[in-house]
């Protein structure tokens, strides 16, 4: 207990705990915290769907009708009609021959990876024979893949952010080697989107298979909320479509979706799928309800765009440095910690939740504040916002 204790008191020293405020209300633009109204900037209810009354009142009945849990895991007692449902709703979703959903989009990654790098084989004879792999990792990949990366114990070659002649390079380097590509669609902390229209370009020529991570972009990209490969229409050139119902899909979870042979596999070599409670049928019934409404509403998604790309301008305009960001997650680069931290008490103090975030969330000495935003705020809560930040550039003096 000595080290913990030591560790802790080291990060509090150096001011690193984070501020963690307890929201007392719905994710919507404005929550309630110690029961004050404030501006919530940093929720993944991009598209205001987790209190859309139309699906709270679909969960009442879904949760009247399957009672809370789902008392076993898939390969046990844990299989609803409800969760089959889902997962032929996912694959419709994302365009693809199946799908298999999980608790989490963690849990998702950091199994899934591991499973596709290190076949599961039965015969000693395949197993000495069967071709090592090489993850191609790209360096702003969420946490979960880099722990998913890591779990396969297999050699990664991180490729400089969305640097596809670093990529290049690499895919070069180990030609023979069997290869995985992964990389978030939308990534987490700058808000860009990967280049996959490049990436599967080079796997044309180089070979390997295509893993992505849409985390970000389910409910956001493509003409039906479809994520990244929609976006690109490159939906039959990758492989693993991955990603999770707890952001814009309002709810909680993960899917993989990809070929039916594919699917088939993950659902007998994946331990977190055959290890874990399967979700609650109830939540498994909410999910597609949900994907049937984003599927079919491009009034929120092109409004969340319209919010974002007004932000975003504005925040340039006041002189802030947003970084590559292009979608919803807009980050107001700082670079030092403790000022990352003082820019994010500053906006707190105005009313307005929108946290920093620093290693190991992101690179050392690139903290800042990360701001998102939803297609359910109004023109004038953003104006608020942008009229707070600019005092705060002043204010606090930055650059
Ligand atoms: C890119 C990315 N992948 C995966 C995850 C994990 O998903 P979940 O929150 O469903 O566990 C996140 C969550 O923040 C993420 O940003």
């Amino acid at each position: 207990m000595k080290n913990i204790i030591e560790s802790l008191n080291e990060i509090k020293k150096f001011g690193q705990y984070p501020d963690v405020h307890v929201i007392e209300s719905a994710p919507d633009p404005e929550v309630l915290i110690g029961n004050k109204k404030i501006l919530l900037f940093c929720s993944s209810n991009y598209l205001g769907i987790a209190t859309n009354k139309q699906l709270i009142d679909a969960a009442v009945l879904s949760f009247k009708k399957y009672g809370t849990g789902s008392g076993g895991s898939r390969l046990l007692s844990g299989t609803y009609d409800a969760h089959v449902a889902l997962d032929k709703k996912v694959a419709l979703f994302k365009a693809t021959e199946d799908a298999l959903t999980f608790n989490s989009g963690f849990q998702t990654n950091f199994s899934v990876i591991n499973s596709i790098v290190n076949p599961f084989r039965l015969s000693i004879k395949s197993v000495l024979f069967s071709k090592k792999t090489i993850i191609f990792s790209d360096a702003l990949n969420h946490a979960s893949i880099v722990d998913g990366c890591r779990n396969s114990k297999t050699e990664v070659f991180i490729y400089k952010h969305n640097d596809m002649e670093d990529l290049e390079r690499g895919l070069k380097k180990y030609k023979t080697k069997r290869k995985l590509i992964v990389t978030d669609g939308v990534f987490s902390m700058d808000g860009d989107i990967a280049k996959l229209d490049q990436i599967v370009k080079l796997v044309d020529i180089y070979g390997g298979l295509i893993y992505v991570d849409d985390a970000h972009a389910t409910g956001v990209l493509g003409e039906h909320g479809g994520g990244t490969a929609e976006h690109y229409h490159v939906q039959d050139k990758i492989d693993m479509q991955m990603g999770t119902f707890s952001k814009a899909v309002g709810v909680l979870g993960g899917y993989i979706a990809g070929k039916k042979e594919l699917i088939e596999y993950l659902r007998v070599a994946t331990r977190s799928y055959i290890f874990s409670t399967a979700m609650p049928p109830a939540i498994a019934e909410v999910i597609a309800k949900s994907l049937d409404i984003i599927h079919d509403d491009h009034h929120i998604r092109s409004k969340l765009k319209e919010n974002a790309d007004y932000l975003r301008s504005n925040l340039q305009n006041i002189g802030f440095d947003t970084l590559t960001s292009e979608t919803q997650i807009i980050p107001i680069f700082i670079g030092d910690d403790n000022k990352a931290i003082e820019a994010a008490r500053y906006l707190f103090k105005h009313n307005i939740f929108g946290p920093s975030v620093r290693w190991p969330a992101v690179e050392k000495n690139r903290s800042r504040i990360r701001l998102t935003v939803m297609s359910t705020h109004t023109r004038e809560q953003l104006d608020y916002l942008l009229n707070i930040c600019s005092k705060m550039k002043e204010d606090l003096k930055i650059k």
